[in-house]
């Protein structure tokens, strides 16, 4: 069986927050079905945001140069992205953002998109699914446009601190088992 490989990218600014820990989770589950895992923390990279300059319509890339360029590889070469991030002020952080603006390098080269399996997570402090509602209908509409096959949602709500969600095994083990099931 061909071995899948899963990227884990947290939007969190927070190392060891609430998304980072989901996303782990999901990691450690698929790496013990046998998945090639690796995690980027986008807040330790350098990705502009998009100028809309449409200099990459016209020569195939982005003007700028920085991170996103090797992060471009990783993404190129896993099967299964776990897009994570926090809900700050009903939306997700600019970095996750920025990171997804980034995309439109790729806009004319869909095929980029194509056989990607996306896990969302996401972390709330406030309790009620209905704070994740904006960032929930901004993946569900991206990946149907780009053709990307979003395969399951993570929402944890009502973790404020960082590491609240230890105290919700529920969130955990669903994390453990999607990861499990990746490889299935
Ligand atoms: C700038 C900022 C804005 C936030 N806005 C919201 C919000 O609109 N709704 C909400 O439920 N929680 C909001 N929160 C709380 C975070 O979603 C919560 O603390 C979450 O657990 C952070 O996840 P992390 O530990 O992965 O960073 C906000 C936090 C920050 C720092």
């Amino acid at each position: 069986m061909k071995q899948i490989r899963v990227l884990g990218i947290v939007g969190s600014p927070r190392k060891g927050g609430n998304t980072d820990i989901i996303t782990d989770e999901i990691l450690k589950g698929a790496k013990e079905k046998g998945a090639r895992t690796e995690k980027v923390l986008l807040n330790d990279l350098t990705i502009k945001p998009c100028d809309g300059c449409n200099v990459c319509f016209k020569t195939g890339e982005c003007k700028h140069k920085d991170d996103f360029i090797t992060l471009k590889d990783k993404l190129n070469d896993s099967e299964v992205w776990i897009i994570g991030t926090p809900v700050y002020w009903w939306g997700p952080t600019a970095i996750l953002k920025a990171f997804i603006d980034r995309w439109y390098e790729y806009e004319l080269k869909r095929q980029f998109f194509h056989g990607k399996r996306v896990i969302l997570v996401i972390a709330s402090g406030g309790s009620g699914e209905s704070y994740s509602r904006h960032i929930i209908g901004m993946i569900e509409d991206i990946t149907q446009y780009l053709g990307i096959h979003l395969e399951e949602k993570i929402v944890c709500t009502g973790v404020s601190r960082r590491g609240d969600v230890k105290n919700k095994p529920e969130v955990l083990k669903k994390a453990l088992e999607v990861g499990r099931r990746l490889s299935s």
